[in-house]
C-alpha cells in the first residue's frame, strides 16, 4: 500500500502555516507497530523488498536525486555518502551506523523521533542496509537517554518479531539485523570514527582519516554512518518520490527539517517544518516570539558549534546551509539557541568554552592545551580579570587550533570563540580591565596602538 500524498511538490518554507508533518505526524500511539502500521508504516519497505520499486544501486540513485543532505552536522548529500562504499565483497561484512548521540548542546530533536516515531527510523534503517547491502545497522545513541534507549529497543524488537528484520525479511531473502548501542556520555562519540571505536568497545578516540569508514569503519569493514533523522527521510522518498522530496524547502538543501529550538522564547520545543524557514517566522511565529517581549539579541542556529549570528544578520536569513552560509553561519544540526537583550555574551562564550574543553578527547596538543587556554582566557575575561590583549591572544589561539587536529571537534570548539568576539567584541571589551594605548586616550582598538594595560 504506497502511503498518501502528503504536502504536494511544491511545498515551501513560506507555506509553513499549511504544512503537514511527515517525520512527526501528529497521530496518538504512533511508536506502537499496530498503528505505525496502519498509517502506511513499513510500506516503503514492502515496496522495495517485495514489489521490487528499487534495486540496491537504485535506491541509493534515488536518494541521491532527492538532495537529502545529512541532518547530523555536515551536510553532506547522503546517496552520494552511500556511493562510497567499496563493490560488495560476498566475504567482506558491510555496515550502516545510525547516530544517535545527539550530544550537542542544543540539539535536541533526535530523541523526538526515539519516542514518537521510533519505526520511521527503523524503516529507514532497513532501507538504508539494503541500498549498501549491510549485514547489520548500528544505532549508537547516547547514554542518557536511558528511557528512549529501552523504548526504542521495543520497538526494534517489535520489527524483529513481525519479520521487518533479521532473517529473509518478509521473504524477500533479504537479511539484516539491528543493534542497538547504548553510549556513555561523551560528546566525542558523536564524531563517526570515535563512535565506532567506542561500539567496538575501545576508548572513544577518533581515528585518523584515511581511511574513512567506507573503506575500514566498524570492526575494520566497510561502513556507512548516517544520522537518526537523516535515514528517517529515507522511507519518505520512497514512498513518496525523490522529486516530492527534493521540491520541498530550500532548493539545495530540501525536504523536512525538525528544528530544535531553545532559549528566551515563549514557546520552545522541537518543530517540523520545511528546510527555508525564515528565522524571524520561527521566533515571531512559531514560537510566540521573544520571552517578556524583550528584544532579540543573537542566534546559534545549529548546535554550540555554529558561529553565533547577530539579530542583524539574521534579518532576512533562512534555514538552509546556502542561507546561513551566506549570513555568516551554518546550518549543522538546526538546535537553535534564541538570546534576548539581557544575554551576557561573554558568560555565554565562557560556558560554551568550559564544555569543549570538558570533551575534548586529549589524543592532540592543539585541542587538549587549546581548548583549556580558551576556557581559561575567557573565564579570565567574565571575571573581570582580563584584559585587551587576551582578546587577540584568543583569536591567535583559534588560528593555532583549527584545522591541526584529528577530528572536528577542536574547530568547533574555536568556531564560536573567534565569532562571539568578532561579533560581540565590545562586550569583551566592557569586561576587560582598563587599558590605555601609549600616547593616546582610548581603549581597545588592537590595531592602532600598543597596549598597556593599567593594573
Ligand atoms: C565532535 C563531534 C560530535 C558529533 N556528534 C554527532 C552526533 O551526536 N550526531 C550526529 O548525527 N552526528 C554527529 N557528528 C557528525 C558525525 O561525525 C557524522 O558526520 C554524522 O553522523 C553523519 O551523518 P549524516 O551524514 O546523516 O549527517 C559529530 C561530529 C563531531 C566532530
Ligand atoms: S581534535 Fe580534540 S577531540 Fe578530536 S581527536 Fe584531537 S584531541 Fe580528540
Amino acid at each position: 500500500m504506497e502511503a498518501p500524498k502528503i504536502n504536494d511538490g511544491t511545498t515551501k518554507a513560506g507555506d509553513w502555516r499549511t504544512y503537514q508533518r511527515v517525520l512527526l505526524p501528529p497521530v496518538r500511539d504512533l511508536h506502537q507497530i499496530e498503528v505505525y502500521e496502519q498509517h502506511g508504516g513499513y510500506s516503503a519497505l514492502r515496496a522495495v523488498l517485495n514489489d521490487g520499486k528499487f534495486d540496491p544501486q537504485g535506491l541509493g540513485a534515488h536518494v541521491k536525486e532527492s538532495g537529502l543532505r545529512g541532518r547530523g552536522g555536515a551536510a553532506f548529500n547522503t546517496g552520494m555518502k552511500w556511493s562510497f562504499m567499496p563493490p560488495v565483497d560476498p566475504d567482506v561484512p558491510r555496515f550502516l551506523c545510525c547516530n544517535g548521540d545527539e550530544s550537542e548542546p542544543g540539539t535536541f530533536k533526535d530523541r523526538q523521533l526515539f519516542e514518537y516515531n521510533p519505526h520511521l527510523v527503523i524503516e529507514g534503517m532497513v532501507l538504508g542496509n539494503f541500498a549498501i547491502t549491510a549485514k547489520a545497522c548500528y544505532i549508537y545513541i547516547r547514554g542518557e537517554y536511558a528511557s528512549w534507549i529501552d523504548h526504542f529497543q521495543r520497538a526494534v524488537d517489535e520489527a524483529y518479531a513481525k519479520g521487518y528484520i533479521g532473517e529473509n525479511i518478509l521473504g524477500s531473502g533479504f537479511s539484516t539485523d539491528i543493534v542497538v548501542h547504548k553510549g556513555a556520555g561523551a560528546y566525542i562519540c558523536g564524531e563517526e570514527t570515535s563512535l565506532m571505536e567506542s561500539l567496538e568497545g575501545k576508548r572513544g578516540y577518533p581515528r585518523v582519516k584515511p581511511p574513512f569508514p567506507a573503506q575500514k569503519g566498524i570492526w575494520g569493514r566497510p561502513t556507512t554512518i548516517n544520522n537518526v533523522e537523516t535515514l528517517a527521510c529515507v522511507p519518505l522518498i520512497v514512498n513518496h518520490g525523490a522529486e516530492w522530496f527534493s521540491s520541498m524547502g530550500a532548493e539545495r538543501h530540501p525536504g523536512p527539517l525538525l528544528y530544535g529550538i531553545a532559549g528566551h522564547i515563549n514557546k520552545p520545543g522541537v518543530y517540523e517544518f520545511p528546510t527555508g524557514m525564515l528565522i524571524s517566522d520561527l521566533i515571531d511565529e512559531v514560537c510566540g516570539g521573544m520571552r517578556g517581549g524583550k528584544k532579540f539579541k543573537a542566534l546559534v542556529p545549529g548546535g554550540s558549534s555554529t558561529p553565533v549570528l547577530t539579530a542583524e544578520q539574521c534579518v532576512g536569513a533562512t534555514m538552509d546551509s546556502d542561507s546561513l552560509r551566506e549570513a555568516g553561519s551554518m546550518l549543522g544540526t538546526a538546535g537553535m539557541l534564541v538570546m534576548d537583550e539581557d544575554t551576557d555574551m561573554v558568560a555565554f562564550l565562557r560556558r560554551i568554552t568550559h564544555f569543549y574543553h570538558h570533551e575534548s578527547c586529549g589524543q592532540c596538543t592543539p585541542c587538549r592545551e587549546g581548548t583549556g587556554w580558551l576556557e581559561k582566557l575567557v573565564t579570565r575575561i567574565d571575571e573581570g580579570e582580563g584584559n585587551m590583549r587576551d582578546l587577540d591572544l584568543l583569536l591567535d589561539l583559534c588560528d593555532q587550533i583549527e584545522g591541526r587536529t584529528i577530528c572536528a571537534l577542536a574547530d568547533a570548539a574555536a568556531w564560536p570563540v573567534r565569532w562571539t568576539i568578532r561579533r560581540f567584541r565590545h562586550e569583551f571589551e566592557a569586561k576587560c580591565k582598563p587599558a590605555v594605548f601609549a600616547g593616546a586616550d582610548l581603549q581597545g582598538d588592537g590595531a592602532s596602538g600598543q597596549l598597556v594595560p593599567v593594573v
